[in-house]
């Protein structure tokens, strides 16, 4: 085994053990997939400010989500099918984030149901809800989630309609996977996966199956997607959600000032920034790029979180430098799972833990809630010198 450093060690292990449709399915964006790219690339454009000769003892790292503590300002982002990246995925991720002591946020379209995770996981996990056409489904998971002691309820509001990936449509991808030729040569390849899946009962999406009326084909996501998700999503209906919900409420997805002031009206606790990680709306800005226009416009009346791009400890710095409050990593936290399940996962958040203490001690900080813009040398054009509309 190769000594493992930072994550993109993890990814080259995760791409040799994890079959292709699941590898391909996570790297990847829509369209062009430069939203992708943006979201990691303009990270690199901020550089830090070096300060020496500053007392680094006793640094911090901790901090707080919506009241709740967390051990550094990371949480787990709600990625759908990661049960499929690794046999029981959603329960080693979960478990590895308790013991961590940041966030796991679980997704609607997880293959580990919420009471899989609940029967596992030590302390609560946030629960990720997707709005659909069928209420009843929705008011049903809701209450499952809170029957599951769910500490907060996260509304993804950029995915009604499903961004193509064109990775995707080529694969054929489904959970699980269809048993064709193709398909079973590059299993054979991955015998730790195999044999992990062939061991659990979890195999597709047990949040939705029997859950869901006149449900067809549950395991191709993209047909499903289209025939379930609720494309007359408007604000009334997310303050339903809110209501029925009544608890910690965050809403994900939100990329433009306008929206953010909206999803501020709504209510929410906390904004994610995010772009769904480039899987959505190819084309538009990085995350990060977007940060401090939302920050500017609600950060004095909700916290603003953002995911996207994340691959380092000084990514996350340079967010919480920005503004973020706090941030989520979705394929950091994948790559570990595929390549070592749960410890991989823990290997990933160590790995970010420690390149966030020493940057932030290398740049002169004690502690994280001091990290502001005076750390940070961002290129002026780095927002954008957009013609007005
Ligand atoms: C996602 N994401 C996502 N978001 C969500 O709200 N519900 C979901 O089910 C999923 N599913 C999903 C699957 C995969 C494979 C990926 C990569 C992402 C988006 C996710 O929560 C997060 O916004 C991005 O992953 C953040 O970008 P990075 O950290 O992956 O660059």
């Amino acid at each position: 085994m190769p000594v493992i450093t930072c994550i993109d060690d993890l990814k080259r292990i995760y791409a040799r053990r994890t079959p292709k449709m699941f590898y391909d399915y996570a790297e990847s964006g829509s369209y062009t997939e430069q939203t992708f790219r943006d979201n990691t690339n303009d990270f690199s454009r901020i550089r830090l400010r070096q300060r020496v000769a500053r007392d680094l003892s006793g640094r911090v790292l901790e901090t707080s989500m919506i009241g709740q503590k967390v051990s550094m300002p990371v949480a787990l982002a709600p990625v759908g099918s990661t049960g499929m990246q690794c046999p029981d995925g959603e329960i080693k991720a979960a478990r590895a984030a308790a013991a961590f002591g940041v966030p796991f946020t679980l997704s609607t379209m997880s293959i580990c149901s919420i009471e899989d995770v609940a029967a596992a996981s030590p302390t609560p996990f946030w629960f990720q809800i997707y709005a659909m056409r069928d209420e009843d489904f929705v008011d049903a998971i809701i209450e499952r989630a809170r029957a599951a002691k769910c500490s907060a309820l996260v509304v993804t509001l950029d995915l009604q309609i499903l961004g193509q990936r064109h990775k995707d449509l080529k694969n054929g991808l489904t959970s699980p996977p269809k048993l064709t030729l193709p398909n079973l040569i590059n299993m054979a390849t991955k015998p730790r996966w195999a044999l992990g899946m062939l061991q659990t009962p979890r195999r597709s999406f047990r949040n939705v199956i029997g859950h869901v009326k006149g449900v067809k084909d549950l395991s191709n996501l993209t047909a499903w997607a289209n025939e379930q998700f609720d494309p007359k999503l408007d604000w009334s209906k997310v303050t339903r959600i809110r209501d029925q919900w009544g608890g910690k409420f965050i809403l994900k997805g939100v990329l433009d000032p306008d929206d953010a002031r909206m999803a501020a009206d709504a209510g929410a606790d906390a904004i994610i920034v995010s772009n769904h990680g480039g899987r959505q709306l190819d084309g538009a800005l990085s995350s990060i790029r977007a940060l401090p226009s939302i920050v500017r416009a609600v950060g004095d009346r909700v916290e603003v979180h953002m995911d996207g791009g994340i691959r380092t400890g000084q990514d996350v710095l340079k967010a919480v430098a920005m503004g973020a409050k706090s941030t989520y990593i979705g394929r950091s936290f994948i790559y570990g799972l595929g390549a070592m399940g749960q410890a991989g996962v823990t290997k990933a958040l160590e790995i970010i833990q420690k390149e966030l203490d020493i940057t932030m001690a290398l740049c002169g900080e004690r502690n994280i809630k001091d990290l502001g813009r005076h750390n940070l040398l961002v290129p002026k054009d780095f927002e954008g010198d957009w013609a007005d509309q």
